[in-house]
């Protein structure tokens, strides 16, 4: 994207930023209160756990005083405080760890929802190209592996990293407090041990990332060899498919062994870290102590902050690791669902109402790619209430002209206007509650039937399903199955047949009643009995509407007000059925060619 151009967003969709810290920002924004609590409580829990050194420190202290002092006090009694502090700690601790999960149970779920609920409303605007470009399996798993990575980010952050920030920072002070020396010491051994964990996580990440490349890979493979298991079933090929998989489950081990190898030497570099940590500490302290320069309860206090770092920082690298694979996802996602939006509405555009339903193309240019047109200077009107018959070899742009007017795509140069009205002026959702397409491929969701027809009009009744059902020759295939209307129909409709689907598309468009009305092989998957009989129907219930019919089988719309012949993007002929007869040109050789109703494959001329 060149920088002067602005990011179009939907107006309708959340306003999401398209860099990967600013969006986490965006999902927290609700939640700043709880955030706030959570830094508060991880703080306590990390203060709590870090003080209690300091407590056994104040006992140890406490017992040397008392050898060598008078034994009638008891020894409970003179240490009371520093006991007293070590239990507040410890009951502090376990309070603040629990509230701190508490937090992290209201607040979780709820940020996974509000991330994915606002990548879903995002996604929802973009336009059939985008679609068409991604699959809608990846987008899916995008979205929750986008939510997943946030809620993690946020977790290592408030969980994982400011708890070591401040036992590292705490227990330097304290440290310091003891003694000079020993303060620098372990202040040394935390920034060293920190960078180089750091520079460590930064080399193991491309390794990482190869490794879930190939995870994915994989997962990829299996997909496609699952979604295609009948073909390979029907070719024979089961095991030329197990081979094929485990080429890549090969490769999967090799960049999962790379992975393991890196990190177990990481694992080196932290074991050796934390004995000398140990073994440093203990020496230099117990040299202190020898030296009279601090007491036992500083030697102790020494030793046991020492092991409370080394128990912290463990695992620092892989952290630190992990933080960068969840920032990853989060910009995959980012970057895969906030792009721009290609078809907005205008800021101020209205309802498109329309009143007769004429729709005109003015000089009209449009290719899928600029360099490719399918249309060039395409000019055209359908008059209000006109029933238009769209005919032409496969490829020749019937299907581009119907996404053109429901602006699925939109022309480079040239205007199209319905009642006389730009439709780039007009929002979408209005155009398309005015427009019924019945899809060359129509697709159903995996509900039940009644849901699907009813899509067509959310209020409508029971009896009014029916009444289009049986409209559209539905009903009585529909009464012999099991659950009737209630039965699913599969993923996109796959437990119908193509014929069924049909008629289900065709009901629920009849049932939207929408002003303009555009067939695209509507009835093509039916047999000439069924068509005739739909088709009447159709003729019937579509009296009032503007009518666009696009089909191969010539006689469907031989009867229609108007025939237009596409060839290569352009209209070659345009008139009745009869007079174009008449004409003797390309729908007389289309008609006379058609074997049992339907196109040659190849234009003989
Ligand atoms: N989504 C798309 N992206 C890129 N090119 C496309 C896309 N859809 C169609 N085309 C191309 O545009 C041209 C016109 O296709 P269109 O689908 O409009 O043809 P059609 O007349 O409907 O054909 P058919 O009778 O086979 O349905 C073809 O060359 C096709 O390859
Ligand atoms: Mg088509």
């Amino acid at each position: 994207m060149s920088k002067n151009k602005p990011f179009k967003r939907a107006a309708q969709a959340p306003y999401l930023p398209s860099s990967p810290s600013k969006f986490i920002l965006y999902c927290l924004s609700t939640f700043r209160g709880w955030v706030a609590l959570m830094l508060i409580l991880e703080t306590g829990q990390a203060a709590s756990s870090i003080l209690v050194p300091y407590a056994i420190k104040a006992i140890m202290d406490g017992a040397a005083q008392l050898s060598g002092t008078d034994l009638s006090i008891s020894v409970l009694d003179s240490l009371r405080y520093p006991l007293l502090l070590l239990a507040g700690l410890n009951v502090a601790e376990i309070i603040f760890s629990r509230a701190s999960g508490a937090v992290l149970i209201i607040m979780g779920p709820r940020l996974r929802q509000r991330t994915s609920k606002s990548l879903y409303a995002y996604l929802q605007y973009h336009s059939p190209r985008y679609f068409s470009q991604h699959f809608s399996g990846a987008l899916a798993h995008r979205i929750s592996e986008t939510a997943v990575s946030v809620n993690h980010t946020v977790w290592s952050i408030l969980c994982d990293f400011w708890p070591i920030l401040i036992t590292f920072s705490v227990s330097t002070v304290l440290l310091f407090n003891v003694n000079q020396g020993l303060g620098f010491l372990v202040a040394g051994w935390v920034f060293t041990y920190t960078c180089f964990s750091y520079w460590l996580a930064t080399h193991c990440q491309p390794y990482a990332r190869d490794y879930a490349a190939m995870r994915s890979q994989v997962n990829g493979k299996i997909v496609d060899a699952v979604t295609n298991i009948l073909n390979a079933k029907l070719f024979a090929r089961l095991q030329f498919e197990r081979a094929h998989l485990n080429q890549f489950l090969d490769n999967e081990v090799s960049a999962a062994r790379r992975t393991f190898w890196y990190m177990e030497r990481v694992r080196w570099f932290q074991f050796i870290a934390a004995a000398i940590l140990k073994v440093g500490t203990v020496y230099y302290a117990l040299t202190l102590w020898d030296s009279g320069m601090i007491s036992v309860g500083d030697f102790t206090m020494s030793i046991g902050l020492a092991l409370l770092i080394i128990n912290d920082a463990r695992n620092l690298s892989r952290r630190f690791l992990e933080f960068f694979e969840y920032i990853g996802n989060v910009a995959n996602g980012v970057i895969t669902i906030v792009q721009p939006h290609e078809i907005i509405d205008e800021p101020n555009a209205k309802a498109l109402a329309v009143s007769s339903g004429r729709i005109e193309f003015i000089n009209v240019c449009f290719g899928y790619e600029p360099n490719r047109l399918v249309f060039d200077n395409l000019n055209i009107i359908i008059e209000p209430m006109q029933r238009v018959g769209l005919v032409g070899f496969s490829g020749s742009g019937k299907s581009t002209f119907v996404s053109l007017l429901l602006r699925n795509y939109e022309p480079q140069i040239g205007q199209i206007l319905i009642d006389n009205t730009d439709i780039q002026t007009v929002t979408q959702d209005s155009l398309h509650e005015q427009v019924g397409l019945i899809p060359q491929e129509p697709s159903l969701f995996h509900r039940s039937l009644k849901d699907n027809i009813g899509y067509g009009n959310l209020e409508a009744t029971d009896e009014d399903i029916l009444s289009v059902a049986k409209l559209a020759h539905a009903d009585d295939f529909i009464q012999t199955m099991s659950s009737g209307y209630d039965s699913l129909v599969g993923e996109r409709g796959v437990k119908l047949s193509g014929g069924q689907r049909q008629r289900i598309a065709i009901a629920r468009v009849i049932l939207k009643n929408a002003p303009i009305l555009i067939l695209d092989e509507a009835t093509s998957s039916l047999d000439s009995v069924t068509e005739r009989i739909i088709q009447e129907n159709l003729d019937a219930a579509m009296g009032r509407n503007t009518v666009i019919a696009i089909a191969h089988r010539l006689s469907t719309i031989a009867h229609l007000d108007r025939i237009l012949v596409f060839d290569q993007g352009r209209i070659v002929e345009d008139g009745t059925h009869d007079a174009l007869i008449a004409k003797k040109g390309t729908y007389f050789r289309l008609w006379s060619m058609q074997a049992g109703g339907f196109l040659p494959e190849e234009n003989i001329q």
